[in-house]
């Protein structure tokens, strides 16, 4: 399973890189908003910075909604960087566009994806990643999880390429609950990556190891 971290955040990315366990970002409009990113070459340049940290999989998000402006900002953030997957909303014209991308052997991510009908449509589009948004589905009452079992499963018996990107995970227990619904991927902050290191008996043990090697050598 691949680790996403999901932000804009420099610094952040880095501390995620420097673990050694990282394979891509995830972004949004709202995240670059957060970082106080704005303006249309501030934005192709903060991905573009994002990329020189990372080794691959820079998912960067248009802004268009119709088909031929999605194609324009698509093909002008493809170009940045070969680590570039341009990332597009569940509507009609974006599965045109994901159509259009993966004609051309340019990656896509298919996101504000909230049901197995989209995540079907994204894989026959031939999109790359798809990103089904758990965290947003529990926050209604229903069950993330149970989202990427179900896609988990058709797509293994349809036999669709398209990755499943567990997006909007928020704390470490939904990485694990993912990993074991199938998601090939998940994208989360880095709080709930460094979550995963915990355990207070792993903690315990090592400061009773650390005591006994420091009483049997003093
Ligand atoms: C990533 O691709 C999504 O944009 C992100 O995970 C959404 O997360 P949120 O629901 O916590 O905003």
């Amino acid at each position: 399973m691949k680790f996403f971290i999901d932000t804009a955040n420099l610094s952040q990315i880095r501390e995620a890189q420097d673990l050694g366990v990282l394979d891509g970002v995830t972004t949004n409009p709202s995240l670059m908003a957060k970082e106080g990113i704005t303006g249309h070459q501030n934005v192709l340049n903060h991905y573009k910075a994002i990329c020189e940290i990372v080794d691959d999989n820079v998912s960067a998000e248009v802004i268009a909604t119709e088909y031929d402006e999605m194609i324009k900002e698509g093909e002008a953030l493809a170009a940045i960087d070969s680590k570039i997957v341009v990332k597009i909303p569940m509507i009609k014209d974006g599965i045109k566009a994901i159509k259009y991308f993966s004609n051309k052997g340019i990656r896509t991510n298919c996101t504000l994806v909230f049901s197995a009908g989209q995540a079907i449509l994204a894989a026959k589009a031939g999109a790359t990643y798809l990103s089904p948004f758990i965290g947003r589905i529990d926050d209604m009452n229903w069950d993330g999880v149970e989202l990427i079992h179900q896609i988990s499963t058709i797509y293994a018996i349809q036999n669709f390429d398209t990755q499943i990107l567990a997006a909007s995970v928020r704390n470490s227990l939904q990485i694990v609950k993912c990993a074991e619904a199938g998601a090939d991927v998940v994208t989360c902050p880095l709080s709930a990556i460094l979550g995963l290191l915990k355990h207070p008996l792993t903690d315990l043990g090592l400061a009773q190891f650390l005591a006994d090697h420091k009483k049997a050598n003093s």
